[in-house]
């Protein structure tokens, strides 16, 4: 039985934490439960709030909200984005009482420091790019370092930057001025310490893997288009879109789960601090051979907006068993395939330009085959308004990803803003 407690007559209460396209996502999948669980958020948006009571308590108020879990019996908390994690929100909810699908404050290290995440690697032998790290400190070592670097190199800055810490440069120039970027402090604290290393070429692929702390359960793999412009050009970005399921080799499955979840999984646990929550393996296919650029602590935006929907199943029952420990290690097959097209408001990623009036939303969202999950969006005065850099995630749902995409992209055609900006080659054929 779910959650494994006698619910008596009260519905399953479940609190998700976060506001955007991905938690919406997330409300949306619990929401579909033969458990009819009642669902709390905080602070949530406009559209996950059709779904989802908000609660007063923001996301920043651990204590509190661990009191009105344990006062109102919330059984499950689902954790969406990375920063309440870092700052430790799981492991006060737990305390508490709560049964919580994410990392503990230590576990999350392995997003909210690069650098932990790099020697956790080479401590358990997972492929990764080689690398070096430097503080502040170490200014003159660092230049000399880039100077010599072969052309790309990457650096990043190790703490959260939201996406935006990371540079490839192809020329020298690049690579040095990034260099002082960071050295200047262009991420604050962020980059207190940073990466630099090899550039790895070859095609990206987001893997999540479901952890009780022991075993993992694995989803289908996503392609996201974290560039802001078609053809891969541009600003990085949090996500521009996203596919699922990505078809690959048998080998390379078994390839991904052997060297770089099993192991990480295992490390974890076996440095004390096991990680329970989503683990997302980004990685690069250098040829056959999968190696990780970043290690997340959470569902993938947009990833989850196309790997949840695109598997039909409980997803209640499989966080939850996550959360308490008592997860089927296994793979979830796809039984659909799903394309995610994000709408953007102009000047995102660096200087959104918000506050337009949305229309065709609802006539979106009521063509078949179609999911459209808010991210940054305001309603006020009756109408819905953009409100943030990345606005919508227009999802299409098909038996081929050819049929989803089709879907996603005539779904697009029906919404509007001013400024609107989207990528029309998300999930087109190369
Ligand atoms: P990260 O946040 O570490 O995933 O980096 C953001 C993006 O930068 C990745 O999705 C890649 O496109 C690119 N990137 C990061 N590290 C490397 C690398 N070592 N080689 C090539 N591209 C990289
Ligand atoms: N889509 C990339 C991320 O969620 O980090």
């Amino acid at each position: 039985m779910l959650l494994n407690s006698v619910q008596g007559e009260m519905a399953l209460r479940v609190l998700v934490i976060g506001s955007g396209a991905r938690e919406h996502a997330l409300v949306w999948a619990l929401a579909r439960s033969g458990e009819r669980p009642e669902l709390f958020v905080t602070p949530g948006n406009p559209g996950i709030w059709e779904l989802a009571r908000p609660l007063e308590i923001p996301p920043q108020e651990h204590r509190e909200l661990a009191r009105f879990c344990r006062l109102e019996r919330i059984r499950l908390v689902v954790v969406g984005p990375e920063q309440p994690l870092s700052e430790g929100i799981a492991d006060v909810l737990r305390d508490a009482g709560s049964a919580v699908f994410g990392p503990s404050k230590a576990a999350a290290q392995l997003e909210a420091s690069k650098a932990f995440a790099k020697g956790f690697m080479e401590r358990y032998g997972i492929p990764t790019a080689r690398y070096r790290v430097f503080t502040r400190r170490d200014a003159e070592a660092a230049r000399r370092y880039v100077e010599a670097h072969p052309l790309p190199v990457v650096l990043k800055a190790s703490g959260l930057a939201a996406g935006k810490g990371v540079t490839v440069a192809t020329t020298r120039q690049e690579a040095l001025e990034s260099l002082e970027a960071l050295l200047e402090g262009a991420f604050g604290e962020a980059a207190e310490t940073f990466v630099v290393e090899e550039f790895l070429a070859g095609e990206e692929l987001s893997v999540l893997a479901l952890c009780d702390g022991e075993r993992f359960c694995l989803p289908p793999p996503a392609r996201d288009y974290k560039r802001a412009l078609e053809g891969d050009r541009g600003k990085n970005t949090g996500g521009m879109g996203a596919y699922a399921p990505v078809p690959i080799p048998e080998q390379l499955r078994q390839r991904i789960q052997q060297r770089i979840i099993a192991p990480a999984v295992q490390g974890m646990a076996r440095e004390g601090t096991p990680f329970v929550g989503c683990l997302y393996a980004g990685l690069m296919l250098v040829g056959e051979e999968p190696y990780v650029l970043e290690f997340n602590v959470r569902f993938g935006d947009p990833e989850a907006q196309v790997v949840l929907p695109s598997v039909e199943v409980d997803w209640l029952e499989l966080l939850g068993s996550a959360a308490e420990g008592r997860l089927r290690a296994g793979e979830l097959q796809a039984t659909r395939s799903a394309c995610c097209v994000v709408l953007a408001s102009q000047g995102y990623p660096d200087a959104p330009q918000t506050g337009a009036r949305i229309s065709g939303v609802d006539a979106a969202a009521a063509m078949p085959d179609v999911l459209v999950f808010h991210a940054g969006t305001r309603f006020e005065n009756g109408a819905l308004w953009s409100a943030g850099g990345r606005v919508l995630s227009v999802v299409g749902l098909g038996q081929t990803l050819q049929q989803a995409r089709q879907r996603a992209y005539e779904a697009v055609e029906r919404i509007a803003f001013e400024g609107m900006m989207y990528r029309r080659d998300i999930a087109a054929q190369r």
